[in-house]
């Protein structure tokens, strides 16, 4: 039995303020969901707003990014210690956004996992194809690249850390979901990936998300596959009672 993760990627939205009000709403309806591992990653500078915000509950917070070195001349990153000192457990890593606007390649995405695991974090590890991939027949060649290139540079001990997150690159902010027999035969292949790079244990055990236009409405068809572990939301995640419907879906 995997414990489904129920994670929201707030992208470049809210305030510290907003982030408060967010979960005086929030913190209520999720109370009793105990079925499922809840992560809320905000941008860097509400992290401490979230953090205060979520104390004595069961909701996690996690960063959208992690650098991958501990400290350094590095303009603009945030480090794995900072980030644990500030009360994050969680990073994203290797969004399609990072990927597609700020030159992050698998490579850095295994850097940034490893980072992560030093510091202590859970990393949610991103992986998806274009639209052009699946146009082209080229789904599995770009998935099967993603993880080799990147997380497969894990060892089978920081392996058993991650959590995947499985968002195709054209459904993410356009509406288009993939269809639950979509995402969960992507997921089939990736934890295919995983059976023959760390055998059958970790391929049984890790979390495989599903990111891309996830909403209250289409949640329970997705969780309905055996095959989705969670799922990694956007817009979908600003609205408190919305994130909660999902969340309790
Ligand atoms: P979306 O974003 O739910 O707005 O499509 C998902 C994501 O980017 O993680």
């Amino acid at each position: 039995m995997r414990t489904p993760v129920m994670a929201g990627n707030w992208k470049m939205y809210k305030t510290p303020a907003e982030t408060t009000a967010f979960f005086e709403k929030f913190r209520p309806l999720v109370e009793k969901s105990e079925h499922c591992e809840i992560v809320i990653c905000p941008p860097f500078a509400n992290l401490g707003a979230a953090v205060d915000a979520v104390k004595g509950t069961r909701v996690c917070v996690g960063a959208q990014n992690i650098a991958w070195d501990r400290e350094g001349a590095f303009t603009g990153e945030v480090s794995g210690p900072m980030l644990v000192a500030v009360g994050a457990t969680h990073a994203i890593v290797g969004h399609s956004e990072r990927r597609q606007y700020f030159g992050e390649t698998d490579e850095t995405v295994l850097q940034r996992t490893e980072a992560a695991l030093e510091a202590g974090l859970t990393p949610i590890v991103c992986v998806g194809e274009r639209l052009e991939d699946r146009e082209h027949g080229a789904t599995k060649t770009v998935l099967t690249a993603q993880f080799t290139r990147g997380i497969a540079g894990l060892t089978v001990d920081q392996f058993a850390k991650i959590v995947i997150a499985y968002e195709p690159v054209w459904a993410i902010g356009t509406g288009k979901t993939a269809t639950p027999e979509m995402a969960a035969e992507a997921h089939r292949m990736i934890r295919g990936q995983v059976w023959a790079k760390y055998g059958s244990g970790p391929a049984t055990s890790v979390r495989i998300l599903y990111g891309g236009s996830v909403k209250p409405d289409n949640v329970k068809s997705l969780m309905a596959q055996p095959e989705i572990d969670g799922v990694l939301v956007g817009g979908a995640s600003l609205d408190p009672v919305g994130f909660a419907s999902i969340v309790n879906f």
